[in-house]
């Protein structure tokens, strides 16, 4: 088989000298093809054909007769004095587009839970910290580095833990990761390996851990959370020998691990030699109560801590931390290594650089103000507008929940919202099991920190306006 290819870029045909199919009628099935197919698109001009003859080794009354083909086929045209090009009305048949559904309309307050305000995000100090990573990072760093990251990425990560969240860290422990999603990954990876089949979560809980853990080919099981988080003692019930928590603002409800809860828990993980898994993804933000300490501290042997800068910094920076008990630091690390290798060295070292001039302590500082204001903002609306809607979840992060007045449905609620301008989201979402309607009232949720007082006041009247218009 002689095969030749053009040497232009958009025009690369194979023929096929074997073949009886004549030279020419393969060198029109291939253009027809890539015009069909979009490969070439409408306006793109071909080779002169000379070139394209000398390019396919034929002689040039083949082309001249395979454009002439597509010409009257309407594929080609023809321009005066400028040679042949791809016909304006050629291209891909027009694919039917999605089912037309009645279009939604946008809203004007979009309640959209656990986004900062990326408006805040520290651009000078983080571009400071890039300078710094660049002046700075040897070489070598920009090769092939340890799959648990950058040593200075990870000693600044287990110095700001341990200070700040009460983690008890050593770099070695550490693994940089590209968030919480992507960490709890590598972990449910490790543990489907190690022979679990089910991990036990919050219910109501985070509906993206639950995808991350179905991906690894883990089950979920269900556990129910009450006003003082994880119902610890109904873990047993699940058979699993590993549960994910988030104890310092449980979402979506916003409670707190109790500290009998805590102790129990660490007890439960070492009875059924399983693991925790602590999920302290908005922990930074606390405005009225105690920060409450990771449970890591208590039995670093017992829990993964999984740590963000979603919240805190934006989600589009992809970057997170684990600080994993000593069993599961190599079969995380080979796995991680096998996957993707390891985070953006420059991006750690950055991060490294701006963790260690202290910029996220100020940046913290600041935007804690900001979020405390707008939590205040949104409760003296709700008060004012919709004052039936019980508030829950209101001492930390970035959003809150309200309880529905009794007989209101949410999935309804939210649909009547929609179309008044503003969107909450129902707490369906992030439940495992059917409502048990007794225990567990309709509500929604409500992230706060992306909106400003007026927007926020906005959103609270309409949210009003429906309760209002609602019947009982
Ligand atoms: C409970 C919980 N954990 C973690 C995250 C953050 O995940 P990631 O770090 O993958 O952006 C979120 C984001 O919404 C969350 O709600």
């Amino acid at each position: 088989v002689s095969s030749i290819s053009t040497n232009s870029p958009d025009l690369a045909i194979e023929l096929d000298r074997s073949r009886p199919r004549g030279l020419r009628a393969q060198i029109e099935g291939e253009l027809r093809t890539a015009i069909r197919s979009g490969r070439l698109a409408p306006g793109t001009a071909l080779p002169s054909s000379r070139a394209l003859a000398a390019d396919l080794g034929v002689t040039r009354g083949v082309v001249v007769g395979a454009y002439d083909q597509l010409i009257a086929e309407g594929y080609l045209r023809s321009r005066q004095g400028s040679g042949t090009v791809v016909n304006a009305t050629a291209g891909p048949a027009a694919r039917p587009g999605p089912a037309s559904s009645a279009p939604v309309p946008p809203v004007a307050v979009d309640f959209h839970p656990g986004v900062p305000d990326l408006d805040l995000f520290p651009r000078s100090a983080w571009g400071r910290a890039t300078r710094t990573a660049l002046q700075t990072l040897p070489d070598a760093d920009l090769g092939y580095i340890d799959s648990r990251g950058l040593p200075a990425a990870r000693r600044a990560v287990a110095e700001y833990v341990g200070r700040a969240r009460g983690v008890s860290a050593d770099a070695d422990h550490v693994v940089i990761c590209n968030g919480f999603g992507h960490g709890l990954s590598l972990v449910a990876a490790a543990l489907r390996r190690a022979g679990h089949e089910a991990v036990a979560v919050e219910d109501p809980g985070y509906d993206g851990a639950r995808d991350t853990l179905a991906l690894a080919g883990l089950q979920c099981r269900g556990v129910p959370v009450d006003r003082h988080g994880l119902t610890v003692d109904a873990l047993d019930r699940t058979g699993a020998r590993a549960v994910i928590v988030t104890p310092a603002h449980q979402n979506p409800t916003g409670a707190v691990l109790s500290s009998d809860r805590r102790t129990a828990l660490v007890d439960w993980a070492r009875a059924v030699d399983g693991y925790v898994i602590e999920d302290d993804y908005d922990a930074e933000y606390r405005y009225d109560r105690q920060p409450a300490g990771a449970i890591q501290g208590l039995d670093p042997a017992r829990v993964v801590y999984s740590g963000t800068t979603s919240k805190s910094l934006a989600p589009g920076l992809r970057l997170g931390w684990l600080v994993l008990p000593d069993e599961l630091v190599g079969p995380v690390t080979t796995l991680r290594r096998a996957a993707d290798s390891a985070t953006s060295s420059l991006v750690q070292a950055t991060f490294a650089a701006f963790l260690t001039a202290g910029d996220l302590d100020r940046h913290l500082r600041r935007t804690r103000l900001v979020y405390r204001r707008r939590r205040d903002a949104l409760m003296d609306a709700l008060d004012r507008w919709f004052p039936e809607a019980t508030p829950g979840g209101v001492s930390a992060g970035l959003q809150v929940t309200i309880t529905l007045p009794d007989g209101m449905d949410e999935a309804r609620f939210v649909e009547r919202a929609v179309r008044a301008g503003v969107r909450p989201y129902p707490l369906d979402r992030y439940r495992v099991g059917p409502r048990r309607r007794s225990l567990d009232p309709a509500g929604l949720v409500l992230g706060y920190g992306h909106l400003t007082p007026a927007e926020l006041e906005d959103g609270a009247r309409r949210l009003g306006g429906v309760a209002a218009e609602l019947p009982d």
